[in-house]
């Protein structure tokens, strides 16, 4: 730590010097030729070349490619969704570390769930806990939500509406029908034993009212929250199963007040406001079981409300949550914009940061050797399951998609050991030969 720091004021006196002899605006010219490079693979942020400040380190952030062979590019950073098996970074140098930023479904690129492909990596931020940059509460966008009551409606006044809307005790909004998941197939049987409002494409039942048809903005206007809020239960089924891939879909009902019945994440209960928020689908034996319970819930307001603490008693008991939320800087405040980019740049800091403090490790001798090392609980996803039965349903294209993610990512991990480039036609010859020896 003592010689880091002798280092780092010797840094600063040098940076200070060189600004105030040749200065060019914010930086001086000797700090943007010495600044790290981080370069995003995939085209992603529109960054051509820019200088950032994150705290006390300064990184050079850009897409042009060209700086591949720029000795100061340190991280070459990937978007997961963007990512293609060709034209990687290759042949790779020892001192280029992979990131992966990617908070979407793995339904869009199922390769990261294979180690082939993610022990790649070096850093990543994903939904996942044990990523280097986790995003697992990205879809929250603030812990008073949880316990706010503009949309909450008391179950007293629940079932009046319910008796004179004519609404089931249940909703189902969902316009991608044909996810790995499968929900649609569970949903068609939970229906067989409770009533179920559907307002979305998928088994849908019941149009939206007049004023909320516009798709360009009915699934997130006020109105629409608002006649989610009558509900008492709302199927929240995410579209792929892994550990921590938690959406809106679920945070959504408990923040307008109506109790989600989920399906994803295995471990969502370790980030719930209480223990009994939310009904698990997992907990059931079968759709007919949890409809039972659901029936139990619908006719007894004592047991429904003990489902709605967070807005009867305004209480989050659930302090892993609450000091997650608490520590997450790029929360910090504002309501609407931060989930488009905040958590972006803020990853892009924290590559920064840790470009530096390798640095200064390196310049005051440290041999830490603290290799980050990335596997698949960065990552999880495993082959999806027919949501009913929980076997692996061959009728399911998802499957077959999830195998050939296997075989790409199998072949990746073979190619970028080898560190030569290779070309389209060579990468997918190679998938077929180990599509072929999998069978
Ligand atoms: C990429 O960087 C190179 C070298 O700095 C420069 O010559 C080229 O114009 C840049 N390309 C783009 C698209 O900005
Ligand atoms: C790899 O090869 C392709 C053509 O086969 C080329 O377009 C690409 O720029 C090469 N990539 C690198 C990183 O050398
Ligand atoms: C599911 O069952 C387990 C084991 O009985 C229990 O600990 C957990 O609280 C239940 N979860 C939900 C959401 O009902
Ligand atoms: C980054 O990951 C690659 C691939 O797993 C590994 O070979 C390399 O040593 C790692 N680099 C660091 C600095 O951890």
């Amino acid at each position: 730590m003592k010689s880091s720091s002798v280092i780092l004021v010797f840094i600063c006196l040098v940076l200070v010097q060189n600004l105030t002899m040749i200065c060019c605006g914010w930086f001086s010219v000797e700090e943007q030729k010495d600044s790290p490079i981080i370069l995003w693979w995939t085209p992603f942020t529109g960054e051509t070349g820019n200088l950032k400040t994150c705290g006390e380190n300064t990184c050079f952030f850009t897409e042009n490619q060209t700086y591949l062979s720029d000795s100061k590019t340190k991280v070459v950073a990937f978007y997961g969704s963007n990512f293609s098996p060709v034209n990687l970074p290759i042949p790779r140098q020892f001192w280029h570390e992979w990131a992966l930023l990617h908070e979407e479904s793995p339904k869009n690129n199922p390769s990261f769930c294979y180690q082939t492909l993610i022990s790649l990596f070096n850093h990543t931020a994903t939904w996942s806990r044990k990523s280097s940059f986790p995003l697992t509460l990205l879809s929250l966008p603030k812990l008073n939500d949880i316990t706010d009551e503009k949309y909450f409606i008391p179950v007293a006044k629940k079932n009046i509406i319910r008796v004179q809307e004519g609404l089931s005790p249940v909703v189902y909004v969902q316009s991608s029908c044909n996810a790995p998941s499968e929900r649609d197939l569970y949903v068609k049987e939970l229906q067989k034993f409770i009533s179920i409002d559907s307002y979305g494409k998928c088994l849908n039942n019941k149009p939206l009212p007049k004023q909320l048809k516009d798709p360009s903005d009915g699934m997130s206007n006020e109105d629409f929250f608002q006649l989610m809020a009558k509900y008492k239960f709302t199927i929240a089924f995410e579209n792929a199963i892994g550990d921590d891939y938690i959406t809106e879909k679920l945070w959504r009902p408990l923040i307008l007040g109506s109790v989600p019945i989920y399906m994803g994440s295995p471990s969502f209960e370790d980030w719930m406001p209480h223990s009994n928020s939310v009904v698990s689908v997992r907990n059931f034996t079968s759709p007919e079981a949890l409809a039972a319970y659901l029936h139990y819930l619908n006719d007894d307001d004592v047991a429904y409300n003990r489902m709605l603490v967070h807005k009867v008693k305004k209480t989050v008991a659930n302090q892993r949550l609450v000091v997650a939320m608490e520590r997450r800087s790029w929360s910090a405040g504002h309501e609407d914009d931060f989930e488009s980019e905040n958590f972006v740049e803020a990853f892009e800091c924290f590559l920064c940061s840790e470009i530096h403090r390798k640095q200064l490790e390196e310049n005051a001798g440290y041999s830490t050797r603290r290799q980050s090392s990335v596997d698949t609980s960065h990552y999880s996803c495993p082959l999806p399951l027919h949501p009913v039965t929980q076997k692996i349903n061959s009728e399911n294209w998802w499957v077959e998609h999830w195998k050939h993610a296997n075989a790409e990512a199998n072949v990746i991990g073979r190619l970028a050991l080898r560190n030569l480039n290779y070309t389209t036609q060579e990468f997918h010859k190679l998938v077929s030969h180990e599509i072929t020896n999998m069978m």
